[in-house]
């Protein structure tokens, strides 16, 4: 058997020189600026398990969507459950919303998550079997605010990350009985052009018309250019919803555009749906994307609430940055890289290493007896900042001639003054 990762999945190592952006280095970072992201926007973590009845997400994500005809990563269990690793994470959230009643609690329900999710699509670049999203989902606010909150929200997250080159297009959906008319005038403009569409859109035109508009297919693409659109369909209550949330977008500076052909292929929109667009991506160049699904939670048996959410792909995103030479941290090095000449100094190198790590300084030691020229090349390997070698000299007179990595220069420090000495030098990691 060939020891190889399947098809469409990638593993995070330390440091990938050949793709940088699997290097875990990187990973952790887009975790912690999401973390600290959250802090300013109040939102709590929540986690929900990787598997969940198949149910739910034929249910939330829709059964004509691409998700759940094509895409699920399904199985019987051993105690015959229908079951699929979450392909997405706004159903889990909600069953979790629904299950432990947070809506008993007051105000908002302001959630995130950061995720693997499976979906079996035709591997390529951009587009793997297993992707991990940032998400946030906020539950019980009707306010268009709230919309636009999430909108700045993604967009302060790509650019604290160092995102450029980014385009945001935004679209109403309307409410149900709206977009239910449009989608009658829809599918009779589609009906009189159904010879020219791709064979795919043809099948959707029955049970799905409204995810034509998001065909890639050339052959489509001129017809929907003159399609309908949906944005003459809205009442006036969606009316007004969309302007105040594109008015709150203006006030919070934020660039966008209307597309009203927008539609995102989950079915559990309506009202605003946004996706967001890296430039410098190839054609998988969505790094987010969401909107409003009020009436969802209710429909699925929990409280009448309203509510909207973004999901973030963080492979794309850093592989955006990579692509735009954005300026990434580097990889976690030691302060301190310690080698020792003999078993004495062994002995001593260990016991200093311990103090050090109990004082929070990052320190390495050569264990290994190899060649002064072995454990130098390791050292320089390690990205260490200083390195100290350790021999009958430096046990003789309690002092260490620590060498800068970087500018060559030794400094002599005794063993007691070491640790001051490392925190006074502390290089900046990120
Ligand atoms: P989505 O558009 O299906 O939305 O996925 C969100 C993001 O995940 C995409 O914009 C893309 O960056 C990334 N993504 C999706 N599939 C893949 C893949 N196969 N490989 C790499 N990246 C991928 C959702 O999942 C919704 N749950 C978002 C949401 C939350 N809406 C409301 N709340």
């Amino acid at each position: 058997m060939e020891l190889k990762a399947p098809p469409g999945v990638f593993d995070i190592i330390p440091s990938d020189s050949k793709e940088v952006w699997k290097s875990s280095h990187l990973w952790e970072w887009l975790e912690k600026t999401m973390r600290e992201l959250a802090k300013c926007y109040c939102l709590q973590e929540i986690r929900t398990p990787i598997f969940e009845k198949t149910e739910l997400f034929c249910r939330v994500v829709g059964e004509t969507s691409d998700i759940v005809t094509k895409e699920m990563y399904s199985f019987v269990d051993r105690g015959d459950r229908d079951l699929t690793l979450r392909p997405e994470g706004t159903a889990p959230v909600i069953r979790a919303f629904i299950e432990h009643r947070l809506g008993e609690k007051q105000g908002e329900q302001r959630l995130f998550y950061i995720a693997p999710m499976f979906r079996y699509e035709r591997s390529q670049a951009g587009r793997y079997r297993q992707h991990h999203q940032v998400g946030v989902e906020i539950i019980g606010s009707k306010a268009p605010e709230t919309d636009a909150e999430l909108i700045d929200m993604a967009y302060t997250f790509y650019t604290r990350l160092g995102l450029k080159n980014l385009s945001i297009a935004i679209n109403s959906l309307g409410n149900k009985e709206s977009r239910q008319k449009y989608k009658e005038a829809l599918k009779q403009y589609l009906e009189a052009h159904v010879d020219a569409l791709s064979k795919d859109s043809q099948i959707r035109l029955e049970k799905n018309p409204l995810r034509i508009l998001d065909s890639k297919s050339p052959q489509d693409q001129a017809i929907i250019a003159k399609a309908p659109s949906i944005l003459d369909f809205l009442d006036e209550e969606s009316k007004t919803h969309f302007e105040e949330t594109l008015a709150c977008l203006k006030a919070l500076n934020i660039p966008f555009h209307v597309n009203p052909m927008l539609v995102r292929g989950l079915d559990y929109y309506n009202q605003t749906v946004f996706e967001i667009v890296s430039t410098n991506l190839g054609a998988q160049n969505s790094i987010g994307g969401g909107g409003r699904y009020d009436g969802l939670i209710k429909e699925l048996g929990g409280p009448d609430l309203s509510a909207c959410g973004f999901g973030s792909g963080m492979e794309r995103i850093l592989q955006a940055l990579v692509a735009q030479e954005a300026k990434l941290p580097l990889p976690n090095t030691p302060a301190l890289f310690l080698i020792p000449l003999s078993e004495e100094a062994k002995k001593k190198a260990f016991l200093i290493q311990k103090q050090l790590r109990s004082a929070n300084i990052s320190v390495q030691m050569d264990s290994s007896g190899k060649k002064l020229n072995k454990a130098m090349g390791i050292a320089n390997q390690s990205g260490a900042k200083f390195l100290a070698v350790i021999g009958d000299d430096e046990l003789t007179t309690q002092t260490f001639a620590l060498k800068d990595m970087h500018s060559g220069i030794a400094t002599k420090v005794p063993f007691a003054d070491l640790q001051k000495f490392l925190i006074d030098n502390r290089k900046p990691h990120v």
